[in-house]
């Protein structure tokens, strides 16, 4: 375990700048001794998942807030969230005929990094916020300062929010009897609702038939499964959470099953150095700088043996870039073991009278052309990765949502999120693009 401490040695980009050491030093030797969040064979039941991804039988559904808030956990809002996913995967899947692999970006994504480390308001100048994990989003000195022991809250959140949602997929909730009963309220009475309520139909119909004949199928179990993802951005946190795999060896960061390096943090050394010692997927931000040069000595370290189910590459270039920046990456990669899905949130942020928002059309956009390029190359398009929310959110622009009503209930803590009528629409939608 020793040398899963050499990123300390490298130079970092993003990381913390705790004031006080010693405190750091027992919340990371707190985090230790606490259980892992995750088992190292579902990390390896999701790598197979990737696997068959690669092998275009799978189709990887990623997605969640930009920042998980610790104000704003809630029983109610983990259930409406899987239901959604939930939701979301049955449109998916029912079109493409495929097992849909679904991630959440939550149970862990509560670092941020941030392009500015500060934020000034009316001539006071302070740290920028970087997510729940590091510091607070409230403009005071003392709740700008970056405090160690909210690794600790991060951890109990993740570790609660975990338990209810491995008690849905065990516990019944994904039994395809029910697909039915997964709109939630405020959908049920739209015509994105009622669109989904006669699928929904059909594919209990098609359930009973199958069942009349003698067949069980109503507890799918792979349709039940549900994985967790975040950026591994808080090495400290991240090394913290590491155990050893007793059964089948190597190394694992059990604080999620899943973990990628995001755009700022792809040229950091400490952060390169420390995923390539865990044995979990990895995922990487692939933006419009990202050289062919960069991207191969990236997967050289990440997957030196150039494995399958080890790496995802996640596209967000924007509905402006993507067309001129992916073809020759998808080109000069074709020998490495990639599975290339598309984030078309995070190329796509604008701001509009000081407030951040994604319009609808521009992340279509880059969907429609990530499908078209993928297939123009003879390379697989294996998944979506969204910033999504089970509330009726007005951060994104259309549907309902409009330049003017963005303030009516802006809720996130960073970027903008589809709110769940959008991402019902945009399921539907991509659903047509899966459809053989
Ligand atoms: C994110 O996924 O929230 C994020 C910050 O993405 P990126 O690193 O691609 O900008
Ligand atoms: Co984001």
């Amino acid at each position: 375990m020793q040398e899963l401490k050499y990123w300390r040695k490298l130079p970092i980009k993003q990381a913390p700048n705790y004031p006080n050491t010693q405190e750091l030093i027992e919340v990371e030797s707190e985090l230790r001794g606490y259980p892992p969040l995750v088992f190292a064979k579902e990390v390896e039941l999701l790598k197979q998942k990737i696997i068959k991804a690669q092998n275009q039988e799978a189709f990887v559904l990623q997605g969640g807030d930009c920042a998980e808030s610790f104000d704003r956990l809630s029983g109610a809002r983990i259930r409406d969230f899987y239901k959604l996913f939930l939701q979301m995967s049955v449109v998916l899947g029912y079109s493409s005929g495929m097992e849909i692999v679904k991630i959440g970006r939550i149970a862990g994504q509560f670092a941020k990094p941030r392009s500015d480390d500060f934020e000034e308001r009316d001539g006071v100048r302070l740290p920028s916020f970087r997510g729940d994990m590091i510091n607070s989003i409230g403009f005071s000195v003392e709740e700008r300062e970056h405090n160690p022991r909210r690794m600790l809250r991060a951890y109990h959140q993740s570790s609660s929010t975990l338990n209810l949602l491995r008690a849905f997929c065990k516990g019944g909730m994904a039994d395809l009897h029910l697909i039915q009963r997964y709109n939630l309220d405020f959908v049920t009475h739209n015509p994105l609702g009622q669109k989904y309520q006669s699928l929904a139909q059909e594919i209990s119909q098609a359930l009973h038939f199958v069942e009349s004949c003698g067949v069980d199928v109503g507890n799918a179990s792979s349709f039940s499964e549900f994985f967790t993802s975040h950026e591994a951005l808080v090495l400290n946190y991240e090394e913290a959470l590491c155990r050893e795999d007793s059964l089948g060896g190597g190394i694992y960061d059990c604080s999620s099953h899943f973990l990628w390096i995001g755009e700022r943090t792809t040229q950091s050394q400490a952060h390169i150095d420390f995923l390539k010692k865990i044995k979990n997927p990895k995922g990487i931000k692939v933006g419009s700088n990202m050289s062919v040069e960069t991207l191969s000595k990236l997967l050289d370290e990440l997957n030196p043996k150039n494995l399958a189910g080890e790496i995802v590459c996640i596209v967000r270039m924007g509905e402006e870039n993507i067309s001129r920046v992916l073809p020759s990456l998808l080109k000069k990669l074709k020998d490495r073991k990639i599975l290339w899905i598309n984030d078309p949130m995070h190329g796509n942020t604008i701001k509009t009278s000081g407030v951040k928002t994604r319009h609808f059309q521009s992340i279509l956009s880059e969907i429609q052309q990530f499908f078209s390029i993928c297939e123009s190359e003879g390379v697989y398009a294996g998944g979506l990765h969204l910033e999504m929310t089970e509330e009726d959110v007005s951060e994104c622009i259309g549907g309902s949502v409009t330049q003017e009503g963005l303030g009516k209930n802006y809720l996130t803590q960073c970027d903008p999120r589809l709110n769940a009528t959008q991402s019902l629409e945009l399921a539907f939608l991509v659903g047509e693009m899966l459809k053989r």
